[in-house]
């Protein structure tokens, strides 16, 4: 299929969204709702809140998607949706739906990834970026470093082995009072402090290990700031500017390790909410020229949570050549890979489960650590 119109749907944590894309990557249409008014007076996502609202909000929003498009279901080629990692309420809520309409339409359903969502989104912004290359993905769920060989086809080349980063923006922004959503927050009060006023630990740093870890740094934060006599307004920036300064320390130590152990890359690609951070978007740019590479990141929009992101993995799929597709036997697919065979499923049926967890490498290796995630 050559210039597919993809309508793509998004519900795996707290933004309800619908876009229409084509595979010549125009934007047609698109509404992202953020729910941070609902979980706000809990100082972080609420799931059953979150499912409650996409409930309220996917079927309106697809009609008003369509209806700014000046199109029907019958123009769409395929319906693509979130089918997880991510919180299981809001996944159910978007996926349903996705079949519902697929179903009722009588279109092909595609149940994408959300970390393949992210990491495909940069292709999206730039037609230039060709595989393969080093992703970091950098998300509230995920910190992992991807080699991206080509659509279906991602080598986990580091995880985190306790919290995401995102995570660690949201828990610090917690201990410092800064509100929600976190990250920007920290990043607000990171420009005005000192970041050297503070001394914070930089887990793994230098580590031979390919992973990351920042439950250590986030507790160094919570006993640094429980010492502080006064909590005043420059303690808390100073406090946010050590915790940004060492976090992206380590992103840029593991992100360096990655760029050696995949020298096939073409660009370093850069991913997912955090990536929207701009003191690590300019660290990493910084890695990138001094290692002899294009350093690429979508505009901000496109790296927090949305469905162009969803409905452009949905194209990339279905744009895939005939030689980029696996024509095998029976037989022989059953030696394939999960990856490789993903290749031949292009379209899902309306059976496809929703994720809690959903690894973009099913072959990776578990990591030491509790709480990991896929
Ligand atoms: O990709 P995303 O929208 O949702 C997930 O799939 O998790 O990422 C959300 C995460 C949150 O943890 C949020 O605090 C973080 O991205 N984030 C930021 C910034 N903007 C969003 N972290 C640091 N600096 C930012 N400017
Ligand atoms: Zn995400």
């Amino acid at each position: 299929m050559s210039n597919p119109l993809i309508l793509g749907i998004e519900s795996s944590c707290d933004e309800t969204a619908v876009a229409l894309v084509r595979g010549d990557r125009t934007i047609v249409a698109q509404r992202i709702a953020s729910q941070d008014a609902e979980h706000r007076p809990f100082g972080g996502v609420v799931p059953e809140l979150a499912a409650r609202a996409h409930v309220d909000r996917l079927t309106p929003m697809v009609a008003e998607v369509l209806g700014e498009a000046g199109v029907t279901l019958a123009d769409v080629d395929a319906v693509a949706a979130t089918a997880g990692p991510g919180l299981i309420g809001g996944v159910m809520v978007g996926l349903v739906t996705g079949k519902a309409l697929a179903w009722g339409a009588g279109k092909p359903l595609l149940a994408i990834n959300h970390l393949e969502g992210h990491a495909l989104s940069p292709r999206l912004a730039d037609a230039s970026l060709q595989f393969p290359y080093l992703l970091l993905l950098v998300s509230g769920g995920h910190c992992q470093l991807l080699g991206v060989e080509g659509v279906g086809r991602y080598r986990r080349l580091a995880t985190t082995i306790d919290d995401a980063i995102g995570e660690a923006f949201d828990k610090t922004a917690k201990i410092l009072g800064l509100g929600f959503p976190g990250g920007p927050r920290v990043e607000q009060a990171a420009a005005r402090g000192n970041a050297r006023r503070f001394a914070l630990p930089r887990p793994l740093l230098g580590s031979d290990e390919p992973h990351f870890s920042f439950a250590g740094l986030k507790s160094a934060v919570l006993r640094q700031w429980q010492a502080l006599p006064d909590k005043t307004d420059t303690d808390r920036d100073d406090l946010a500017a050590a915790f940004q300064l060492a976090a992206t320390d380590c992103l840029v130590d593991r992100t360096a390790r990655a760029i050696a152990a995949f020298p096939q890359a073409t660009a370093l690609v850069v991913a997912g909410g955090v990536a929207s951070n701009q003191a690590i978007r300019a660290a990493l740019s910084g890695l990138a020229t001094a290692n002899g590479l294009p350093f690429v990141a979508p505009p901000l929009w496109l790296c927090t949570d949305n469905a162009a992101m969803i409905a452009w993995a949905g194209a990339e799929r279905l744009t895939l050549s005939p030689a980029e597709r696996l024509t095998l036997s029976p037989a022989e697919r059953l030696t394939l890979s999960p990856a490789e065979r993903f290749k031949l499923d292009l379209v899902d049926g309306l059976d496809a489960p929703a994720r809690p967890r959903w690894p973009l490498d099913p072959g990776a290796e578990a990591v030491r650590g509790a709480g990991v995630r896929a």
